[in-house]
């Protein structure tokens, strides 16, 4: 049967050099991503490097974040149509690194996500709660509030053509991956409240998770239902690592 492939998706956060990003960008060139969709998300000083030299494979670029503005006097900012100026084709959204360190609200996200649609491009909805807000048996709440945001600005159809990424905030960075059923158990919630919300069309949204994804880790991820790929963090900064868990999503792939 053909299934889709996964989309293993590399957030590079604030890391780099022009120098560890050539090396990075020139193992990238070289490993074999068939069978599976591969982006990778530099700092914004480095998307041109990227896309120059990635330009001849099929790994895609991302940016980190947009303006919510599509031009205008914003200092310091970039512009989704920037982005898709120099080769971007996905945008992360409500990482939670920005809603978290640059008091990014479900409001600026739900404006965001409209901008990079109207460029053209394709938002990757980052949620996910905190550690505080699972204890208190809220995990479910704070998803679908952030979805739901979202949902409301950008309407049932747009919201059909993004991708979301499911990552706890206590799993970001910290080691502490979370349970092969923790992630079944939000991916099927999230699914389920897609199409009760945005109709029959969101059975098809592509479901990633993110939060401590590593090469030993991620074929169990990648196994759980709903889940169509993975946003790494710091193992896509390692060569080793990154293309040993798009291997994982290969081989899954091939053996679906
Ligand atoms: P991590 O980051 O893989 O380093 O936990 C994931 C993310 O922030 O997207």
């Amino acid at each position: 049967m053909n299934q889709p492939n996964f989309i293993i998706a590399g957030n590079w956060k604030m890391n780099g050099s022009t120098q560890s990003v050539a090396t990075l960008l020139d193992a990238l060139g070289s490993i074999d991503t068939r069978g599976c969709e591969v982006i990778v998300f530099p700092p914004s000083v480095y998307i041109q490097q990227a896309v120059l030299a990635l330009s001849d494979g099929p790994i895609l670029v991302g940016a980190q974040n947009a303006h919510a503005k599509l031009s205008g006097a914003h200092t310091g900012e970039i512009s989704a149509p920037m982005l898709a100026d120099v080769g971007c084709t996905y945008v992360l959204a409500g990482h939670s690194e920005r809603r978290l360190e640059a008091g990014e609200t479900n409001s600026a996200v739900s404006i965001k996500c409209a901008a990079v649609q109207t460029a053209e491009l394709t938002p990757i909805l980052c949620v996910g709660e905190q550690l505080h807000e699972r204890e208190a048996g809220n995990a479910g709440q704070v998803v679908s509030g952030q979805l739901q945001a979202v949902l409301d600005f950008i309407g049932p159809v747009a919201m059909c053509k993004i991708l979301i990424a499911y990552e706890p905030v206590w799993a970001i960075g910290t080691g502490a991956v979370a349970k092969p059923e923790e992630i079944a158990t939000m991916h099927s919630f999230v699914r389920q409240w897609l199409i009760d919300q945005a109709g029959k069309g969101a059975a098809y949204v592509k479901l990633l998770y993110g939060g401590s994804v590593n090469k030993d880790n991620a074929a169990l991820i990648l196994e759980q239902e709903h889940v169509a790929g993975a946003l790494v963090g710091g193992a896509s900064l390692d060569i080793e690592s990154f293309s040993a868990i798009i291997n994982a999503a290969r081989e899954l792939g091939n053996a679906l």
